[in-house]
């Protein structure tokens, strides 16, 4: 049982400024506004430029949740950074944050890798942390830049993805029952081919003859991905809300990761809520894995949606195939 509760203490977040529009994705490959926005929802996406690497999205989306929060980079003693698309394979972004920030030699600082469940991950991980009590305040980090790993010639996944980050600043909860009451993860490893970077990696390193193949590149089966999305996100969501005797409907706000418009509407129907209940931005960021999460969370705060005392139930599912789901009372 943890001995101390977590809350957010604040959030922010960062898109880069260029917008490519799927009409811009149209003149790459052989695709239309129309399809696009029928089978996916997504409108536009932001693309971070050649001299913006992942912690560079991360440390805007950082200072703005620190803004919020009132906490300073000297208070941190954990920076937990979910992505996929780190600056490096080694040494871990979060370090490069932490020296970039000004956040002192003495926090731990780590990557966590669970694609587009990563923030569930990264924040059930400091949450952990912090309740055993050995660590007091954690900024916890989504950000990805997944155009540097989309191939821009295939039409069946680069209108998804888009580069963007989210931050939140997490701390002990002044009171029992509000903050992250809970988290359930999971994980369907047998279906690791279905999303997957296969180049790059201990498996096949890169070299001339795999980069010609383009393995340093997101390969997805997007048909199976969907119906397992829906499913399982449905699942992780009636999971949780089992767990805490509750049920779909006293969710205030859904915030589920954004990848498709119609996996979230299928959802919504699968759960009996009315999509009024989902927060929504896919529209304009596509798919940014471990962002989309605290994205729409900072987006949904500042935009009035999340009010004191109301409940959010956050899911995500993603490559891995990792699922999560936490319910949050503010
Ligand atoms: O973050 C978690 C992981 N990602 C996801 O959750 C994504 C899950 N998958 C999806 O969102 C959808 O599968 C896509 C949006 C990627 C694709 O939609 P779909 O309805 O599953 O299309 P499909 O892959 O079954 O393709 C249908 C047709 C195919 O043509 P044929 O074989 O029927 O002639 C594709 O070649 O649409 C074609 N197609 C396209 N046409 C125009 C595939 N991509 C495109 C495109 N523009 N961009």
């Amino acid at each position: 049982m943890p001995t101390r509760s977590t809350v957010i203490l604040g959030t922010g977040s960062y898109a880069p400024d260029r917008i490519l529009t799927n009409e811009d994705v149209a003149k790459m490959v052989d695709t239309s506004d129309e399809w696009i926005r029928a089978r996916s929802g997504i409108r536009e996406r932001r693309i971070a430029g050649p001299d913006e690497a992942t912690s560079d999205l991360a440390i805007q989306a950082a200072r703005r949740a620190f803004e919020d929060s009132g906490v300073k980079a000297s208070e941190i003693d954990l920076v937990v950074v979910a992505t996929v698309t780190p600056d490096y394979p080694m040494p871990s972004t979060a370090c490069i944050i932490q020296h970039k920030l000004g956040i002192p030699s003495t926090a731990a600082c780590f990557d966590v890798n669970a694609a587009c469940s990563g923030f569930i991950y990264a924040i059930d991980t400091a949450c952990a942390m912090i309740s055993s009590g050995r660590y007091s305040k954690a900024l916890v980090i989504g950000a990805e830049k997944l155009s540097s790993v989309v191939d821009w010639q295939d039409r069946g996944t680069c209108m998804l993805f888009g580069d963007g980050a989210g931050a939140v600043v997490i701390g002990v909860s002044p009171k029992r029952g509000i903050g992250l009451i809970g988290t359930k993860l999971g994980s369907l490893g047998e279906d690791t081919d279905l999303l997957i970077i296969p180049g790059g990696g201990s498996r096949t390193p890169t070299t001339p003859d795999s980069i010609a193949r383009g393995e340093q590149f997101i390969k997805m089966k997007g048909k199976e991905v969907f119906k397992l999305a829906v499913r399982v996100m449905e699942e992780a969501a009636r999971d949780i809300l089992e767990q805490h005797g509750l049920a779909a409907h006293q969710i205030d706000l859904v915030i589920p990761h954004q990848a498709n418009l119609r996996i979230i509407d299928a959802i919504a129907q699968y759960l009996e809520l009315p999509v009024e209940r989902f927060f929504v931005n896919v529209d304009r960021y596509g798919n940014t894995s471990a962002a989309s999460i605290p994205i729409a969370l900072d987006e949904a705060r500042k935009a009035g949606r999340i009010k004191q005392g109301e409940l959010t139930l956050l899911v995500a599912f993603g490559a891995g195939l990792t699922y999560g789901s936490a319910l949050i009372r503010w």
